[in-house]
């Protein structure tokens, strides 16, 4: 764990179940150096008991708006000036609907009406609350106010449902808070291909791959909050990205290509994440290709540019990140790829894991430049993509 700049954190706990994780996100907080206070509602005290986090965080809870005592020791407009961070995690459904109607009869609603520090929401609820219309709308209205979210996850629910809804692992939240604080990537231009290509057969047939897109997107939402300004190209995938990237949906390799190197020209860093189609048909059928029930049927597959390679050629300013997927001699087979096309840095995967990779929440991965070697342990994409990218942040005096 780095040992970032040390700051005025203010833990505010709601009821949920994920509570007893608050725990942990004090102690992380804690280690790195932070003044840390804890704010808990009365649903809160059902999860995890104040004494808990007093004894964490080696300050009294602050619970209550009109609480005397409390008041006098430390007020709730000078906590909230006291504040540099605001987080709440766990944060229920109920909470994030008062927060976006701006209620104030309570501590927290008051805090973060009186604050002017940035906030941090960590939501966790059952996933049909979660992607509720209700809920939704709230989550963008507060957005639009500046507050910015991490996560829900995805995953098995204490209720026994599996979707998005949980809690954030605690370090992920720690890692994404401290990289936003740094704004490392500030005022940086940088471009993210993600997802598979798509090349079509014929009208109703195409050469695709398995690639989700998450790892593109993880990256593209930790990019653009550690400061930078994101354009993610991407392939057809069932994903959204939050409104301050610039997204260009792509279908083929060819028109990721195009795309690509329309917006390099400005950019500082471009992100490979894509996995782009090696071929495409030689022919596009207009109109759907019959079948023949006594012959075999060929298609004639012609190469497909390497978006990337291509580019680290025509820019060699630039810093280049691409990806590979293996299934055995990983650093060998990465190493030739980092040469070969052109990259500053590589991150490899191991494809032949079946709990990690392509449609997984979760990956491994190792990332080789010409003189390093780093291992990621397995972890959410999102963690890892907040360590990529505070990676990259790290070479940002090289980043002209
Ligand atoms: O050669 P391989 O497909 O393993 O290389 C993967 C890397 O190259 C990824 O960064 C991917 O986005 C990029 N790539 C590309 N254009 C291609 C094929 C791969 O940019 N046609």
């Amino acid at each position: 764990m780095k040992n970032e700049q040390s700051s005025n954190t203010l833990l505010c706990i709601t009821g949920s179940i994920a509570a007893y994780k608050s725990a942990d996100l004090a102690r992380l907080f804690k280690k790195n150096g932070d003044n840390v206070r804890i704010l808990m509602t009365d649903s809160a005290c059902e999860f995890i008991t104040p004494l808990t986090m007093q004894a964490i965080s080696g300050n009294s809870v602050h619970r209550n708006l009109l609480d005397e005592t409390a008041e006098q020791a430390m007020g709730h407009i000078e906590l909230a000036k006291w504040a540099d961070t605001i987080l709440i995690a766990p944060c229920s459904a109920e909470t994030i609907s008062r927060l976006s109607s701006g209620r104030a009869d309570d501590l927290l609603g008051a805090i973060v009406l009186a604050s002017k520090a940035q906030i941090y929401v960590a939501p966790a609820m059952n996933k049909n609350m979660w992607s509720n219309t209700a809920t939704q709308n709230n989550v963008n209205s507060l957005q639009s106010r500046g507050i910015v979210f991490i996560g829900p996850s995805k995953g098995e629910q204490a209720c026994g449902d599996s979707g998005y809804g949980r809690m954030s692992e605690p370090e992920e939240i720690y890692e994404t808070i401290k990289m936003s604080e740094n704004k490392f990537l500030n005022g940086k231009k940088i471009i993210i291909t993600a997802g598979p290509t798509r090349e079509q057969i014929d009208p109703v047939r195409f050469i695709s791959n398995n690639s989700s897109g998450k790892m593109g997107f993880a990256l593209a939402e930790a990019a653009s909050k550690s400061g930078a300004d994101v354009t993610l190209i991407t392939g057809p995938v069932s994903l959204e990205c939050s409104n301050k990237i610039l997204r260009i949906d792509v279908k083929t390799a060819a028109e990721m290509y195009v795309e690509s190197k329309k917006y390099i020209t400005d950019a500082d860093i471009f992100i490979g994440c894509a996995a782009v189609a090696d071929y495409s048909p030689v022919i596009q059928n207009q109109n759907k290709i019959k079948k023949s029930s006594s012959k075999d049927m060929q298609i004639l597959l012609k190469k497909n540019i390497d978006i990337i390679a291509s580019l680290s050629r025509e820019f060699p300013d630039k810093k280049f990140m691409g990806f590979c997927a293996e299934t055995e001699k990983i650093e060998e087979h990465a190493k030739v790829k980092l040469v070969e096309k052109g990259l500053d840095f590589i991150v490899a995967n191991d494809v032949s894991k079946k709990d990690i990779g392509f449609d997984s929440d979760f990956n491994e991965i190792s990332v080789f430049t010409k003189e390093s070697h780093t291992h990621f342990h397995k972890a959410s994409k999102n963690l890892l993509a907040v360590q990529l990218i505070n990676m990259l942040s790290k070479n940002n005096q090289s980043i002209h």
